[in-house]
């Protein structure tokens, strides 16, 4: 049966593991032949940079080929439905599809339309499975694997972010403590404790993964001079600042694009804590890894 990645999941915490394991071997980032002769779809109807940049390096250095479908000039554009046209491309018998789109669900409804695996790159505020796993991977790496019990404050737009949601799928799998924090209106209904304010949680935090407020989603347009003094207003409370995190020994994640002073502060972008490359160095190698295993069923 084909295998896909639509959400974490699809994957057992035993796959995770040894997903992990071709992920060390995978983080010299050199070519290798393991897909050669592979051919791989790329379908990105939301904007992109690092992630479909990372997939289709990701697929390159395991010596695949890459077909990256132009969707703004695509059929899609002339009325035929997502349905229609990923049916067509899988006649043309990829070997992976690679899918990012903007409506929650839309990679899960297409597990009938194709023969090959689906590899899911976001959708809307659902699930970006990739970018769980290879946070996960990078706090799995910091604390040689020691990762049961340790405190991560997830910070931000929490309601409307795809990374969010899952990550609190993936991390409590292996023993992460998840707390959210969050003005408001970014608040969701769960069972992990939420508060406003990180100053009152900041002692007990191991790791701090810091969200991008995702603008696209809301519901609400707002003037720019809204948007500004929103943002101002969003900073002084949640951005991650020298001031808060002092010399405290804790993690600092963002799965990017990092919005400087808004999200964490030019200062924290240049501490050694924050490992915000690492994650994009450590994305390549965990996306070499699904490939291999959705695509050779290893
Ligand atoms: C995220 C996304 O697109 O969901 N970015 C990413 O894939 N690295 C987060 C975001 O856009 O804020």
């Amino acid at each position: 049966m084909t295998q896909h990645l639509i959400t974490t999941a699809d994957f057992t915490n035993e796959e995770i593991l040894k997903l992990y394991e071709d992920t060390k071997l995978f983080l010299d980032l050199q070519s290798n032949n393991l897909l050669q002769g592979k051919l791989i779809v790329t379908l990105f109807f939301e904007n992109s940079t690092r992630t479909r940049s990372s997939f289709e390096i990701a697929a390159k250095r395991l010596g695949a080929e890459v077909v990256n479908l132009e969707v703004h000039t695509s059929s899609t554009k002339k009325g035929e439905t997502v349905y229609d046209t990923v049916a067509n491309l899988s006649a043309m018998k990829p070997d992976a599809i690679i899918i990012r789109h903007s409506e929650n669900g839309l990679p899960e409804s297409l597990r009938e339309f194709v023969s090959c695996p689906i590899l899911n790159a976001g959708d809307g505020k659902n699930a970006h499975p990739t970018q769980a796993l290879l946070d996960l991977f990078t706090i799995m790496e910091h604390f040689n694997y020691n990762v049961e019990g340790k405190n991560i404050a997830i910070v931000g737009d929490i309601l409307n972010s795809r990374v969010a949601s899952s990550n609190l799928e993936l991390l409590p799998r292996f023993g992460l403590n998840p707390i959210l924090v969050a003005p408001k209106e970014f608040h969701v209904n769960s069972s992990f404790k939420t508060v406003k304010n990180i100053k009152r949680v900041i002692d007990q935090l191991d790791i701090i993964m810091s969200l991008r407020v995702q603008h696209e989603r809301h519901a609400f347009t707002y003037s720019k001079e809204e948007v500004e003094e929103k943002k101002n207003k969003y900073a002084k409370k949640y951005c991650i600042t020298k001031k808060l995190m002092k010399e405290k020994d804790i993690l600092l994640l963002h799965p990017g694009p990092v919005n400087r002073n808004v999200d964490i502060s030019d200062e924290m972008l240049e501490d050694p804590r924050c490992k915000v490359l690492e994650q994009v160095k450590n994305g390549v190698a965990v996306r070499m890894a699904c490939l291999k295993k959705l695509i050779l069923n290893q």
